[in-house]
């Protein structure tokens, strides 16, 4: 852990011109270290990741190999919005793994959070781990640690006890023995997203809000089933849309919609027509540790309502949870 202190004299990256200083440095230490070797990154398409990828294909172009692994927990268009930015934008060498079906598979059934987070931690490194052994002559690992984790690993190491288990790319398999590339490990996110936008990604994704590893898997209360995941997947996306409309995107830390494993009486073209709740959450933070709850204008609300309860099947409500952190947590499981 030592030599990954942020030296005191290190400038906070603020402007354009100290983005680029870091990122020609980087280029350069990019290079002595990896020379012609190959590199592999999973790339989930968060800030962190895809500005470490998008410096690597900088510095080596296509000795970098990323791996996208969608989870069947992702966000609509989330993966196909990797593609296109690194695909067919940076002409990455990126490999897209649809596995669905293995993770759902593995969820089905399992109702407590922690174990759900366990398995799509765990199913995330076997999946990534059977790409990389499916790939020859890797000999580094891309990652897209940034200073809190570092501070984050200390405090763990200090015996302080985390409230969930988080994951990302955790430890992989000993056969998969890669030395480390992290070219942002001393950034702060207010500094990583300087860089990115330096870098050129698109602005929706650099100021991409925080969305979890195991993704909607978190949101989707309790067991999950995939007509309630396809529900929960397409009520978010609405939500986004009308924050985007109306500008509260650039304003909301953080916002999104959960769907717990329960039904509710209502009426539709005059029939009974049980259905699920949609809850949103929105909520400001500087850190993540705490969180107030942002308002939302009434008028904003009510179209948010018509159009998730007219677009959706299977949602018959629309709710607004309004507890601040803590009591609550930020997500729901
Ligand atoms: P909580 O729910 O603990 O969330 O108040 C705090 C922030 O962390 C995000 N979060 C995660 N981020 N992996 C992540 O990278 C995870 O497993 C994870 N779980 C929660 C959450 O969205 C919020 O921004």
């Amino acid at each position: 852990m030592e030599n990954c202190k942020r030296p005191e004299s290190m400038a906070r990256i603020n402007t354009k011109e100290l983005a680029d200083a870091f990122i020609e440095q980087q280029i350069k230490e990019i290079r002595e270290q990896v020379g012609d070797k190959k590199v592999l990154l999973a790339l989930s398409g968060g800030v962190d990741s895809s500005v470490v990828a998008a410096l690597l294909i900088k510095a080596i172009g296509k000795q970098l190999v990323c791996v996208h692994v969608n989870h069947g927990l992702m966000r609509k268009d989330e993966s196909e919005n990797v593609i296109k930015v690194f695909r067919e934008g940076l002409d990455a060498n990126l490999i897209y793994v649809d596995a669905t079906d293995r993770f759902l598979n593995l969820l089905a059934g399992v109702a407590e959070p922690e174990k759900k987070r366990k398995i799509i931690g765990a199913e995330f490194i076997n999946v990534f781990a059977d790409e990389a052994r499916k790939l020859e002559g890797i000999d580094f690992l891309a990652q897209g640690t940034i200073y809190p984790d570092i501070l984050e690993s200390i405090k763990q190491a200090e015996g302080k006890k985390a409230v969930k288990s988080h994951h990302n790319v955790g430890g992989l398999p000993e056969d998969l023995n890669f030395e480390l590339v992290e070219p942002i490990k001393l950034l702060f996110k207010d500094e990583v997203r300087v860089v990115g936008e330096a870098l050129g990604l698109p602005h929706g994704m650099v100021y991409r809000q925080p969305f979890p590893g195991p993704g909607l898997g978190v949101r989707c209360l309790g067991a999950i089933t995939r007509d309630r995941l396809h529900a929960l997947r397409e009520a978010d996306a609405i939500l986004r849309d009308e924050f985007d409309k109306c500008g509260l995107a650039e304003k909301v830390w953080q916002y999104f919609v959960v769907i717990p494993d329960i039904k509710s009486v209502g009426v539709k073209d005059e029939s009974r027509y049980e259905g699920w709740p949609a809850i949103i959450r929105a909520v400001n933070t500087t850190d993540a540790m705490s969180a107030t709850i942002e308002e939302i204008p009434y008028p904003v609300l009510h179209k948010i309502t018509d159009r998730i309860t007219h677009e959706v099947d299977g949602i018959n409500r629309v709710l607004m949870d309004l507890t601040p952190k803590p009591i609550g947590t930020i997500e729901w499981e």
